[in-house]
Formats: structure tokens, sequence, C-alpha cells
């Protein structure tokens, strides 16, 4: 049986459970999970898939000031620690990292981490700075606990293009892994923001997995992608969503546009709903499987 999860504050305080563990088993790996808290069944997947990698797994809840922009949902974020820490347990996790503003970002903060190229597309091209904040504090994160491997979900994927290139240019040594997408029955992919939406809108968001998979399966059997990112925009309106900020159609690695889908091609979507932004994206069927 696993001892009770313990919550730390400090770097400090970090850094000495790792070396303790590493004293302790040098064998046992560890895994990453960091989360903005707010958690839900797919939070809890992340730690399942770092359980499968890892021995010893720490989750880390810190809302993250930078990666949010001005009239974003910074003060309101759903905050919830005693609930989140409870299912952080309960899935397995050995460490909780929740540290204040102040540690992580201390008086006299100057440095910046910035992904050029793959950031300046998708949701990085309609949440200026947003993934500026996200390099900022992954790359902290990962300094800090000195995993050997870090797990991100998929429903993400630009975060996770964007994290992987960011280790790589770095030489950060720990190893980041991509999550599956977690879903609701109805297809909507899982995410802390949901909660922002009432029950007619919760209705309308099941639209943007489906047309986006359509959208898909369209240009996979020789649509133009083009035409089938436009079909999928005017799709979503019609559906009931205020605004699309894109439905593009993109190389899963370099995030590039594509003109002819091949293995590695995926849908990415984000459209706003009320006070939610949501977003998606899944491969493509491979061209011709849909034939
Ligand atoms: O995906 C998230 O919840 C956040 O962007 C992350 C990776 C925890 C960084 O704040």
């Amino acid at each position: 049986m696993k001892a009770a999860m313990k919550t730390v504050r400090t770097i400090d305080e970090l850094r000495a459970a790792v070396r303790a563990w590493r004293r302790e088993d040098p064998d046992a790996a560890i895994g990453l999970v960091p989360t903005m808290g707010a958690l839900h069944e797919g939070h809890l997947s992340l730690v399942g898939h770092a359980l499968s990698h890892a021995r010893l797994v720490i989750a880390t809840i810190f809302v993250n000031p930078t990666q949010f922009g001005p009239g974003e949902d910074l003060a309101s974020y759903p905050r919830d620690e005693a609930r989140d820490a409870a299912m952080l347990e309960e899935a397995g996790c050995d460490l909780l990292f929740a540290p204040a503003p102040g540690e992580v970002y201390p008086p006299g903060f100057a440095t910046e981490v910035r992904v050029r190229g793959l950031t300046d597309v998708l949701c990085g091209a309609h949440r200026q700075g947003h993934f500026d904040g996200v390099t900022q504090v992954v790359s902290k994160l990962l300094n800090q606990a000195q995993a050997d491997v870090a797990v991100f979900g998929e429903k993400d994927w630009q975060q996770l293009a964007v994290i992987r290139r960011m280790t790589r240019d770095l030489d950060i040594p720990t190893r980041i892994l991509g999550a599956p997408t977690q879903r609701e029955p109805d297809g909507l992919a899982m995410s802390s923001r949901n909660r922002y939406l009432d029950a007619e809108q919760r209705q309308v968001a099941a639209n943007l997995n489906r047309v986006l998979a359509a959208a898909g399966e369209s240009a996979a059997a020789g649509a133009d992608p083009r035409e089938a990112e436009a079909s999928a925009v005017s799709a979503l309106i019609a559906a009931g969503f205020d605004r699309v900020d894109y439905v593009e159609i993109r190389d899963g690695e370099t995030l590039e546009q594509v003109s002819v889908p091949d293995g590695r091609s995926r849908i990415f979507g984000a459209a706003r709903l009320g006070r939610a932004r949501l977003i998606d994206n899944m491969a493509l069927p491979r061209p011709g499987a849909t034939a």
C-alpha cells in the first residue's frame, strides 16, 4: 500500500522529497503531472498514465498567471485544492506540489522562455503570449521536479508539441509523454472549462467533436482541406457556437498547414460558447480508410 500523499508548497520541500525517493530507491522512476487544478477524470487519467511509466508520481497544482491574457479567466478560474488533493490521492499520486505565485515568480523574476514558430498558429494566434507563459512555467516545473517522465494531455495537442520542442531545444532530460483525450459519453473532450457551460450550451458543445470528426473524414476522403475547414466553421455556427476561432487541418508534429492529408495530419478546432472557449483535435483517418 502507498503512503498517504503529502502536499508541499516550496521548491526546497519538493526537491527534498525527490532526493529522499532517489536515495531510498535509485531505480524507481518518478513521474510528473502538471495541472492547474479544477481536476476531472481527464487529469486523473494523466496520473494513471504516469503511474504506468513511473513508480512515484508528483502532481502539481498551480494556476499560472503568465499564461492568461488580459480579459481571460485567471481571477475566476475554479480553485478547490482540498477536493483536487483528495482526487489525486485516490488516483495513486504520491506527492502534491502546490506553490503560491510568489514561490514560482519571486520578486525580480525576469526570464522568458519562448518557442518560436509552433506558437504562432492555432491557439497561439488567438491567445497572445499564452504559450510563452506555458513554456515559462513548465520549464520551471521540469527543473524543479527533475522527474524521469512528465505527462500532458493530447487534448492540448499544440501545448504538447510546444513542450516537446522546448525540452529538446533546452536539453531537459525529462521524457515528455502524451495521454489520450478523455471524453464525455457524447464525445465532448473533458476540460476544466466545461463547468462554465449551462445545460443548453452543454448540448451545443458536443458538436465540436462531431463536426471536427466529420470534416476530418471528408478531407481524408479527398475533399479540399480548406473547404472542409470552412464547412466545419459554418456547421459550428449553425449548431449554436458564438464564435469559431479556427478549424484547421495541420501536420501533427510541425503544425504546418496540410494541403494533402497524410498519416500525421490532424484537425484542430477552437470555438467560443458563453464564457467557455473549447478546444479539441483528432487524427484524420488514414487517407483512403474512409473511401
Ligand atoms: O495544461 C495545463 O493545465 C497547463 O497549461 C499546464 C501544463 C499545467 C501549465 O500551467
